[in-house]
């Protein structure tokens, strides 16, 4: 499984009269890297932004497995696209090298990051004009 560009994927929903369930496998089908980290987010209010950085090596995939959000991805070259997350078996794929921002968050919104990297604080890129120079350059 090859994706390059942010992008939304669809997961396949297992239901019947028991409910869903949704997999989330990093074995080339579902997820397009191998998963290292799992961290989620609930509890921001409405008005909050998050994010704000972009990662040199990081990839996510993102999915509001409860409530909604927004998320705006930037690519510092002048393109933005806005994604809505409100399905619980629908992410977002985001490539290392991107900035994004989540916000509107739903006060029951869970937001499930998958990652392809370990944390590492010194990976993260913070300041959106640095993002821009080092995109440009
Ligand atoms: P932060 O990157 O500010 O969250 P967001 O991207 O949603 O704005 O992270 C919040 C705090 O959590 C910060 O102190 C760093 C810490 N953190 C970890 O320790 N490990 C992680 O994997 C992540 C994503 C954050």
């Amino acid at each position: 499984m090859r994706v390059y560009g942010p992008q939304y994927l669809e997961f396949k929903q297992n239901g019947d009269e028991r409910g869903h369930l949704v997999v989330c496998e990093s074995n080339g089908t579902d997820i397009p890297f191998d998963i290292k980290r799992i961290f989620y987010i609930y509890g921001s209010k409405s008005d909050v932004v998050r994010g704000k950085h972009a990662n040199r090596n990081s990839e996510f995939v993102l999915i509001n497995v409860h409530g909604t959000s927004k998320v705006k991805v930037m690519d510092g070259k002048g393109n933005e696209i806005v994604f809505n997350l409100n399905r619980p078996h629908t992410g977002l794929y985001i490539p290392k090298m991107v900035w994004k921002e989540m916000y509107d968050f739903s006060e029951d919104s869970v937001l499930l990051c998958l990652s392809s990297e370990h944390y590492n604080p010194d990976e993260y890129i913070r300041d959106y004009n640095r993002f821009v120079e080092i995109v440009n350059r």
